[in-house]
């Protein structure tokens, strides 16, 4: 069996009187590739946010490691700094250039010397096919760029788990295949990830689970060979058969 990074027990979260998560429970091993679906609304970004300690969760507990997250705030950010996030609206710091972006976490957050960051940043902006756009701010780049970038930027922190938001949601249509194609690449390396997407072709190719979510539950957890052909859950088949009508 591998090892187990994450573990996630009878997870909840309310917003006031509104229950959003509900005893969730899934772990997350090395080299996962989980892709989580489900229709808006479900919690799955809840969920995510909830996993990197953006929001608290309301009950429930998270594991790391087999050891229970702690809640002060020294232990949380060094716990973010391994379970790091890409989110759907790219969150560059739009005042540094693309390779500021990329030094700034590993030089405050890890303290590398400015060498080392300089050539991790590079490393990863090479990975991404973004080292010829160093000096250039966000606000020049295309969506599709700006998320490579982020990508990047969330690679340099050498994170054990990486978390993706609807990563290609904001991208206009050309610039999806490019984003998909560089995650694609990460999932060959190894790198553990968990994926909130729409891109059912790249959720059937790439994952290696699916979560499907609906009402803040998880009602289905398959192989994706068993999601796609024969999804258990009535939410799930009407949810794909939406998508299959296109
Ligand atoms: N900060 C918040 N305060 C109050 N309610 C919230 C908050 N964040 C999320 N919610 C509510 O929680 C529910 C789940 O939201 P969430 O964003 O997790 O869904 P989602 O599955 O990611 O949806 P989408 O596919 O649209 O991104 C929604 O009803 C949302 O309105
Ligand atoms: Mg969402």
């Amino acid at each position: 069996m591998s090892e187990e990074i994450i573990r996630v027990e009878e997870l909840g979260k309310s917003f006031g009187e509104h229950q959003v998560l509900r005893k969730i429970d899934f772990s997350v091993n090395k080299g996962d590739i989980i892709c989580i679906l489900g229709s808006s609304g479900s919690g799955k970004s809840t969920m995510l946010r909830c996993i990197n300690q953006l929001e608290t969760q309301s009950c429930g507990k998270i594991f790391f490691h087999g050891s229970e997250l702690g809640k002060k705030q020294k232990e949380i950010n060094e716990y973010r700094s391994k379970v790091g996030m890409v989110f759907q609206s790219f969150n560059l710091f739009n005042n540094m250039t693309v390779l500021k972006n990329c030094m700034e976490g590993t030089q405050k957050v890890l303290h590398l010397p400015k060498k080392e960051a300089f050539e991790r940043a590079i490393e990863n902006l090479k990975a991404v096919g973004m080292a010829p756009f160093i000096n250039a701010y966000p606000s020049q780049l295309s969506g599709g760029q700006k998320q490579r970038v982020a990508i990047a930027r969330g690679l340099c922190m050498q994170p054990e788990v990486l978390l993706f938001d609807e990563p290609t949601s904001a991208l206009d249509p050309e610039m999806v295949g490019d984003v998909l194609n560089v995650m694609k690449e990460l999932a060959k390396k190894d790198l553990t990830m968990l994926i909130v997407t729409h891109e059912m072709d790249f959720a059937r190719d790439v994952s290696n689970r699916v979560l499907f979510m609906d009402k803040g539950y998880i009602v289905e957890d398959a192989p994706p060979q068993k999601f796609f052909s024969a999804p258990e859950h009535p939410r799930a088949k009407e949810f794909l058969s939406r998508f299959i009508a296109g």
